[in-house]
């Protein structure tokens, strides 16, 4: 596990994408897994920002998202697939027909996601980290063996994310669709993205503590080709 400590919030960005960079310069199909939340939008800034200034082109490329709620419409505003069109795919030249995100509330979606995965094989995939250390809606306790599946929302997310649906909890999507730890593994480098002080103690039990379900990013130690930028804030209990 390769760990750089940045200075603030735009330095992780920038040295994120010097990592995505890498990769997609020497592979111009490369697969992308991607990821939502506030921690990646610096590195999608850069991206489209080097797409429009020097051609640097995504249109071989196929991306495949994290996760997904369940029980709301792909184009409603708050879904995944509204947010990665907003802040990244509508500003680049990926092809509409090579994005893929989850989408479905059954075992079968899940299947079917797993395999369209397996046809192409993630040649990076972007991660942010929740503060207890979750990985995609993967939180504390699930199985390191977990494939994509639907998972019930903990009452602090539901709450947590209120305020994007007029503070109303029950209009807060009940259910995920999510990459299970076990897909993430599969991915061939990760670049984990993580700033902020509340990140901290996830920070340090992704990269010092022990290797445990109670904390999900941790099996990333075992992955052999990771990534972990971050900022000051993030990286204060490893130093
Ligand atoms: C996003 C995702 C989540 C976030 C994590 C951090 O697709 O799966 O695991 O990466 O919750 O979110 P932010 O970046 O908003 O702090």
């Amino acid at each position: 596990m390769e760990v750089i400590i940045c200075k603030d919030y735009d330095e992780a960005s920038a040295k994120a994408y010097e990592v995505m960079k890498g990769v997609i310069s020497a592979k111009d199909d490369a697969t992308l897994g991607l990821a939502t939340g506030s921690t990646p939008i610096g590195l999608y800034k850069n991206m489209i920002k080097d797409h429009k200034e020097n051609g640097v082109s995504y249109a071989k490329c196929h991306s495949f998202n994290l996760d997904e709620y369940v029980g709301i419409d792909r184009n409603h505003e708050q879904s995944y697939y509204t947010f990665m069109h907003e802040n990244l795919f509508n500003h680049i030249d990926i092809k509409e027909e090579n994005v893929n995100l989850p989408y479905g509330d059954d075992q079968a979606a899940c299947d079917a996601y797993e395999k369209a995965m397996d046809g192409y094989k993630i040649d990076i995939q972007v991660l942010g980290i929740g503060a207890n250390g979750h990985i995609g809606f993967n939180e504390p306790g699930t199985s390191f063996d977990s494939l994509t599946h639907i998972v019930d929302l903990q009452e602090k997310t539901i709450s947590d994310n209120a305020r994007f649906f007029n503070n109303d909890m029950n209009l807060v999507p009940k259910k995920a669709i999510t990459m299970g730890i076990a897909t993430i593994m599969k991915a061939k480098k990760v670049l984990l993205i993580a700033t902020g002080a509340n990140k901290a103690d996830a920070v340090y039990g992704l990269v010092k503590g022990e290797v445990t379900e109670s904390l999900p990013a941790s099996i990333l130690q075992k992955h052999p080709d990771v990534v972990v930028v971050v900022d000051e804030a993030a990286a204060s209990k490893i130093k």
